[in-house]
């Protein structure tokens, strides 16, 4: 395939930032698009040129690291896949294709397609944590019984991988449904019973503290979620915030 790629480039979080052109050739439609992102930064390596700075590790939509805006989409044109999982056969021989950062005040660019997501850390550092008793006689897990239901929806709240596409593609660059999947994850389960009032409270405080906006119920953020996480979720915290408040 031959693409024309249009990136975003930018130094630092001071500098303006503008959309530079590259020209690819030989790109098999079977590569990853980080693949074909890793085969620009050789290229661009080779001619002596500063490659492309974007974020990676697991590269098999478990890390929740990689964060790119593809043609106007939060992970890209396919559905249920992060931008690791994207293949070059969704797109055609020809293609130009605009490859821009997660854009978000909370989302601050570091460089190039790299944002700082560190203020997802601050609000899970705050609630994502449960009390053990360790006084020896700690009840086994396994023996303390969970509706199957309830099981089942704390484990799909809990696939949330913290990318943070919901922020970049909802218009209010809301983080709503990101905390919602971590507070149902708890809310959902005995466990996570003990703190529930303070969880809800301290991470709602701390997202708006954060920057991040309202949500208004557009509900794009479930749309382009490459974990399908529900916007059930954002109804169980708004209920649990509301009992929390009285
Ligand atoms: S809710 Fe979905 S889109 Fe948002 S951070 Fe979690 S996995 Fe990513
Ligand atoms: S690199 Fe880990 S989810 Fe994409």
């Amino acid at each position: 395939m031959k693409l024309t790629l249009k990136i975003w480039r930018q130094k630092n979080a001071e500098d303006k930032g503008q959309l530079v052109d590259y020209k690819l050739d030989n790109i098999s439609e079977d590569m990853s698009f980080l693949d074909m992102l890793d085969v620009l930064n050789e290229g661009l390596i080779m001619k002596g040129e500063e490659p492309v700075a974007f974020d990676h590790d697991c590269r098999e939509g478990i890390c929740g690291m990689c964060s790119l805006y593809i043609n106007g989409e939060a992970h890209g044109p396919d559905r249920g896949v992060t931008t690791c999982q994207l293949h070059m056969r969704m797109f055609k021989d020809g293609d130009t294709i605009y490859i821009e950062s997660f854009r978000s005040k909370a989302f601050p660019v570091i460089k190039d397609l790299v944002v700082d997501r560190s203020s997802f850390d601050r609000i899970q550092h705050v609630g994502c944590f449960i009390s053990v008793n360790t006084s020896g006689n700690t009840q086994d897990a396994n023996n303390i019984p969970i509706n199957k239901q309830d099981a089942d929806d704390a484990f799909d709240a809990a696939t949330c991988i913290g990318c943070g596409a919901c922020v970049a593609t909802c218009k209010n660059s809301s983080a709503m449904l990101f905390v919602a999947a971590k507070v149902s994850q708890f809310a959902l389960l005995p466990q996570g019973k003990i703190e529930a009032a303070d969880r809800v409270m301290n991470m709602v405080n701390q997202m708006d503290e954060e920057g991040f906006g309202n949500c208004t119920n557009t509900g794009a953020c479930e749309v382009e979620c490459p974990k399908g996480i529900s916007l059930e979720n954002i109804a169980r915290m708004n209920r649990e915030y509301l009992k929390a408040s009285i």
